[in-house]
């Protein structure tokens, strides 16, 4: 039996050393010996691979998803999603979440992860649903965080949920990559003698611990770890492929991997990785451990986000205030778990407290819809004296958000009819706009041919 890997380099790989700017061409140059490996899937696709092709790159997501399915035969490819926000920023009716799932299984997706940020369950369902209709695998992801209320206990009753709800199996997303581990081992054996699901290990090494909470995970019976092949591992990625193919060869846990096609994907992505090292976008510094995220219990992304922020407006000398009001913001907002877009949110919201020198005196609108109840249910309490400052006696629902949003597909697919080779232009449309427009109509003009029509 033994452990079974995730290969995650061709998207959190990239995504996080290097902005997922490796181009479709880069991405299938070590396909064919990855296909051959062993895995029990390659994540190849999400929000910010979808993004940055369309942005940075002038590459049809899509067909680099239609391309990728040509070459791998022998191993399911995986993608990750954010429930009801899809790869946007902002909550979407049902029937487009339905017909990005249609549409990526038929493209080429076997997996599906989704996750909500603040694992607010109701946010996961039409995914789910969906997913299942149309023959894929849905695995539903819980956002790890640390919290008063997000412990153990907490994470098991979520566990519980999630069999209900149909996934066919569950991974626990420690995006920042603080996930102990000593609560690895308790976290996972609970949830193993809790349900009967599949679990998965995801996290990063950012913060230098995770290969001992890689073990720990595993000996805590963990069906399925997240690794990336050496040339786009460690650092702010996932722990390294061949590293742990070695660790655990030979034991009960024995991942299986066919380790002569290890080394040759490796040898075919070492110079990728050199080219972005000397073009300056992979910036050595990633790769070195921080354990200031676990000092802080912020995600490597969000802490140079608010160094940024800071920097812009020359006020860097206070970023040990916002880091310290960074938990303040959480414990009043109800402790949403730091990942996107509650990282940003939460991030800005501290920034504007420390810099305007009163709290709450400046507030996004992400955090007025959020404190509205728009992005779904807190984890915990919010504080209500905040929310009262903020909304004032406007109404928080209490229903799932995307209840109160009717149909759009329909309405973007006649809108853009002149413009929209197929459905999957009109998804690609609804996520990106003015972005995928500008895309789309260059493709056009350009006659790029899109080679694989799936439009059935
Ligand atoms: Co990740």
């Amino acid at each position: 039996m033994g452990v079974k890997v995730v290969e995650t380099a061709l998207r959190d790989g990239h995504q996080s050393l290097f902005a997922t700017r490796m181009t479709t061409d880069e991405v299938l140059l070590a396909l064919p010996e990855l296909d051959k490996a062993g895995y029990h899937a390659i994540e190849i696709w999400g929000g910010a691979t979808f993004d940055a092709c369309l942005r940075f790159l002038n590459e049809d997501p899509w067909e680099r998803l239609r391309k990728a399915k040509k070459i791998c035969k022998n191993t399911k490819l995986q993608m990750l999603f954010r429930g009801q926000n899809i790869l946007g920023y902002r909550h979407y009716p049902d029937d487009v979440v339905d017909k990005f799932c249609e549409k990526s299984i038929k493209n080429g997706i076997d997996i599906i992860r989704v996750f909500d940020a603040l694992n607010d369950i109701r946010n996961l369902k039409t995914a789910v649903t969906s997913t299942k209709k149309y023959g894929g695998e849905c695995q539903i992801a819980l956002s790890y965080t640390t919290s008063p209320v997000h412990t153990v206990e907490y994470y098991v009753e979520l566990a519980k949920e999630v069999e209900k709800l149909g996934a066919d199996s569950l991974c626990i997303k420690d995006m920042a990559g603080v996930l102990l581990p000593e609560t690895a081992y308790r976290l996972v054996r609970e949830i193993k003698a809790n349900t009967k699901l599949p679990v998965e290990l995801h996290s990063h090494c950012t913060g230098g611990l995770i290969e001992m909470t890689y073990l720990k995970a595993i000996e805590a019976g963990v069906d399925i770890i997240d690794t990336a092949l050496s040339p786009l591992s460690g650092g702010t990625s996932q722990p390294c492929t061949e590293s742990i193919y070695y660790a655990l060869k030979g034991t009960k846990y024995d991942s299986h991997l066919n380790e002569d096609m290890l080394n040759e994907a490796a040898k075919k992505l070492a110079p990728v990785k050199q080219k972005y090292l000397d073009n300056g976008l992979l910036n050595p510094k990633v790769l070195s451990c921080n354990p200031n995220i676990l000092k802080y219990q912020v995600p490597g992304g969000m802490l140079s986000n608010l160094i940024s922020q800071l920097k812009q407006q020359g006020q860097l000398d206070k970023l040990n205030d916002v880091l310290a009001e960074v938990p303040n913001v959480r414990k009043d907002l109800g402790y949403p778990p730091l990942v996107t877009p509650m990282s940003q949110m939460v991030g800005t919201q501290a920034v504007l407290n420390v810099i305007a020198g009163e709290r709450y005196k400046m507030v996004p609108k992400e955090i007025t819809d959020y404190l509205l109840g728009k992005y779904g249910k807190a984890p915990a309490s919010v504080n209500d004296e905040i929310r009262h400052k903020i909304i004032g006696d406007q109404k928080v629902i209490d229903y799932r958000p995307a209840d109160d949003l009717k149909p759009e597909f329909a309405e973007l697919k006649a809108k853009y009819k002149d413009i929209a080779k197929s459905d999957e232009d009109v998804l690609s449309i609804a996520l990106f706009g003015d972005v995928a427009i500008k895309y789309i109509k260059q493709r056009n003009e350009d006659l790029i041919p899109t080679t694989i029509k799936v439009d059935a």
